[in-house]
């Protein structure tokens, strides 16, 4: 957990959009970004001053315990938009296009993305992948959907990756991404996620692109940083990678917080008098 004393955010009440991200690039503004799922976090976390809130397919893991990304579904990724949005003032409100939502055919790929942006309100989808699927990006970004590319570990592709470790450490890799950024950034791509690569990579990557980069696990170096909201407040105790760095231990506090009222309830201090009618 981070024990400095940092001060408040700089929070300016305009609403954040991909022109300001681009803005912030330009003046090396670093972007703060981080998950969301529902009403009442999104709601501190837009208040506390974040820039992007993504209602990530992270998702799937989090909030409904699968194992993978993958199960969720377009209807259940909508629900989780409309929740956020509902709470959100002047964050970014980008929401992943599940898997199976896209990768069929460019038209599909509008069509999920047209019901993301009418029905849950988002300003921004998000795609996996590089030139599999520009024909999809180029067709959402032609409709007027800002979106923003992913690349590196994408997890939507686990089972054909086999494993969570670090991506584009062979030269191939590295330059297949550097390749796919490029692609990404001349389709129309507002922005990307790069996640779990070397560092010099993502600064290589980074320094290329007019876009800003969003990194998580990919060093200091891209213009902005993501975490998944409940890896860094501590609320997922069995998931620990090098690249979460826990700012609160929510589930310690929530333990002690239930067991102090079970034992309460058994002793009928809870309520008093003061709590009764
Ligand atoms: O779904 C998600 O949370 C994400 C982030 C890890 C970038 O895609």
């Amino acid at each position: 957990m981070s024990t400095q004393t940092v001060p408040p955010p700089v929070v300016n009440a305009r609403r954040v959009t991909t022109q300001t991200l681009q803005e912030m690039k330009a003046a090396r503004i670093p972007i703060a970004a981080l998950t969301a799922y529902d009403y009442t976090l999104a709601r501190i976390l837009d208040a506390a001053g974040i820039d992007v809130i993504l209602v990530g397919d992270s998702a799937s893991n989090v909030m409904a315990g699968h194992e993978t990304t993958l199960p969720i579904t377009l209807d259940q990724m909508i629900y989780h938009a409309q929740c956020v949005v509902r709470a959100v003032r002047r964050a970014l409100v980008v929401v992943d296009l599940p898997f199976g939502s896209y990768q069929g055919n460019p038209n599909e790929a509008l069509a999920s993305a047209i019901r993301v942006m009418k029905e849950a309100g988002a300003h921004a989808v998000k795609l996996e992948g590089g030139k599999p699927i520009l024909e999809a990006v180029e067709r959402i970004v032609t409709a007027g959907i800002p979106v923003m590319g992913h690349l590196g570990l994408t997890p939507q592709s686990i089972y054909r990756f086999g494993t969570y470790k670090v991506r584009a450490q062979e030269p191939e890799e590295a330059e297949q991404l550097r390749r796919d950024a490029k692609l990404l950034e001349e389709a129309g791509c507002f922005a990307i996620v790069l996640e779990k690569i070397p560092a010099e990579l993502a600064r290589e990557v980074t320094a290329s692109l007019r876009i800003p980069t969003i990194g998580i696990g990919a060093g200091v170096h891209c213009d902005g940083q993501i975490l998944v909201l409940h890896d860094m407040l501590g609320l997922t105790t069995d998931f620990n990678p090098r690249f979460v760095r826990r700012y609160a231990r929510l589930a310690e506090t929530i333990t002690e917080a239930v067991q102090h009222y079970v034992q309460d309830v058994r002793q009928r201090a809870f309520p008093s008098p003061e709590e009764s009618y």
